[in-house]
């Protein structure tokens, strides 16, 4: 395991330390939670924790929470979340968030709006003076209003690039949308930002999670540090 993934692995044990027998998780997506899934699953088998079950943010981590036996429910039959365990793309020092840069945005924003408590893990690379200086900001939208999102990002002082997947096909999201990479730079007005985004019509959901984060896990090549609001 290299360096990086060493990291990812501490945050993802030091959040799943977290989890209480009888808990309902949001299960965020993404490679750091992978590690968390993992060490969930090591627990449960283990009988360290019992009856737990999770909410899953993505087709993704749907298919890996059951290979590993995690048993899973869904938001309709348990609406309030004790926890969510998630990863992040950006963190700021107020613990402001980028994500969606494995397009689950949606449903992990929900997933967290929907959690009493919720717990970011991410590695040293993730933390980030402003938002914007590291990672474009996520946006999905529906296909429908893609040129016309895309021209209002761009008037709004983004530079846009339609999400392809990695065999040059249009990325589609687990809602069967797409994403807008929109790169603003760092970001000065963050709430502002995310208020025009959210009154546009066509977009479905924006990676920017203001205030979202209780806690946010940062693996340190010598710590792990527990940034709490
Ligand atoms: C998924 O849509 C994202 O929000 C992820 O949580 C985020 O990209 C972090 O992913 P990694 O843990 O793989 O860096």
């Amino acid at each position: 395991m290299n360096n990086r993934e060493e990291l990812k692995r501490r945050a993802a044990d030091a959040a799943v330390v977290q989890v209480r027998s009888g808990m309902v998780l949001g299960l965020g997506s993404g490679t750091t939670v992978a590690y968390a899934l993992q060490r969930l699953a090591e627990l449960l088998r283990a009988g360290k924790i019992e009856n737990v079950c999770g909410v899953p943010s993505s087709i993704h981590t749907e298919i890996q929470a059951r290979q590993l036996g995690i048993p899973l429910t869904s938001l309709d039959r348990c609406p309030v979340l004790d926890l969510t365990i998630d990863g992040a793309d950006e963190v700021d020092p107020d613990l402001n968030l980028i994500k969606g840069g494995g397009g689950a945005l949606l449903r992990e924003k929900i997933l967290a709006q929907a959690s009493r408590r919720t717990v970011f893990i991410v590695d040293q690379s993730k933390l980030s003076p402003r938002l914007g200086s590291h990672w474009p900001l996520p946006v999905e939208v529906i296909h429908f209003a893609v040129k016309s999102i895309e021209n209002y990002l761009t008037s709004i002082g983004a530079s846009v690039e339609l999400r392809q997947t990695t065999e040059d096909n249009l990325f589609r999201t687990d809602q069967n949308n797409v994403i807008l990479d929109a790169n603003f730079g760092p970001i000065k007005k963050a709430r502002e930002l995310a208020t025009k985004l959210a009154d546009r019509a066509g977009i479905v959901a924006h990676g920017l999670f203001l205030n979202m984060a209780d806690e946010v896990i940062v693996a340190e090549e010598h710590a792990v540090r527990h940034l709490r609001r």
